[in-house]
């Protein structure tokens, strides 16, 4: 049991189709002890059976809010080993327009919620670290390169892979470990937003060198690394679960050959 007796909170489940369920899934599976935390309270309905089957307390946390944010710690408890950020949000003005007209408020909402949001859950996890600990986000290739349809996605997310290196740096001395892991793209709710985003599956499946697309269970298997000790020296990292499409240089473009 890889996570036998640690104590995690995980932000970000909407539905059983969550990145965020299927690591809260795969950490109790594991020993832990986990809060799940959803976002919207029209969510509750379909978090609250999720939460129950794996007998986790159940935290409404808008991450617009500090009150909220502080709230959802407290009620968790302490001490906490690790922490899951597995939410995003952009105005879906901001995924169907150009790049170049993405507005003040929509730029800033997106860096707000998919960005900062990871920095103000870090504060708080932290002091309540006993003993070191593991943060860990989600991110998407969008952050590295111009993805069609990403948008104001793409630099929330290169933001939220910077933010992931300042944390190491500043939390590694104590025993704080920090890392992202960047999806390839997954059926979900929040990709059901993105416009394209049937296309891009297809494309990453048909080109990637694996020549398939990636499951949230794969990505749960990654982040139960990072999570555990198993990746006890392993911190400021971007582990790409992708099926390598990300090594791709001009094919990511074109297609693959079967
Ligand atoms: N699905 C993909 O293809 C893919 C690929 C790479 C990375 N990701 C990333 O994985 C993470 C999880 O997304 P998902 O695909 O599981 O979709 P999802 O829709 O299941 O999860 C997104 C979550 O973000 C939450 N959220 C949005 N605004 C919030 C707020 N203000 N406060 C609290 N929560 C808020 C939503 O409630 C939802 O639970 C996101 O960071 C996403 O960008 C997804």
């Amino acid at each position: 049991m890889l996570l036998q007796g640690r104590r995690g909170l995980v932000f970000g489940v909407a539905n059983d189709k969550s990145i965020a369920w299927a690591i809260a899934r795969r950490a109790v599976e594991q020993g832990a002890h986990v809060g799940l935390s959803y976002g919207d309270e029209r969510l509750e309905r379909r978090a609250r059976p999720l939460a129950e089957s794996i007998g986790a307390p159940l935290l409404r946390c808008d991450v617009n809010d500090d009150a909220q944010i502080d709230a959802a710690f407290e009620a968790f408890g302490a001490p906490i080993d690790f922490v899951v950020h597995s939410l995003a949000y952009a105005e879906r003005d901001d995924l169907t327009g150009r790049f170049v007209d993405t507005s003040r408020a929509g730029f800033r909402t997106a860096l707000e919620v998919s960005a900062f949001s990871f920095v103000a859950l870090a504060r708080r996890a932290v002091a309540r670290m006993n003993d070191g600990g593991s943060l860990l986000t989600l991110s998407y290739y969008g952050a590295e390169k111009a993805v069609p349809g990403y948008g104001v996605m793409g630099p929330a997310k290169a933001a939220l892979e910077a933010s992931v290196r300042y944390l190491a740096a500043e939390l590694g001395p104590q025993g704080v470990r920090v890392n992202a892991v960047s999806a390839g793209p997954i059926k979900t709710l929040a990709a059901a937003g993105i416009p394209g985003f049937r296309e891009m599956l297809r494309q990453a499946a048909s080109v990637a060198p694996l020549r398939r697309g990636v499951t949230a269970e794969e990505v749960a298997d990654a982040a139960l690394f990072l999570l555990s000790d198993l990746g006890r020296a392993v911190t400021g990292e971007v582990l790409h679960v992708d099926g390598g499409y990300h090594v791709l240089g001009g094919a990511a473009g074109g297609e693959g050959e079967g």
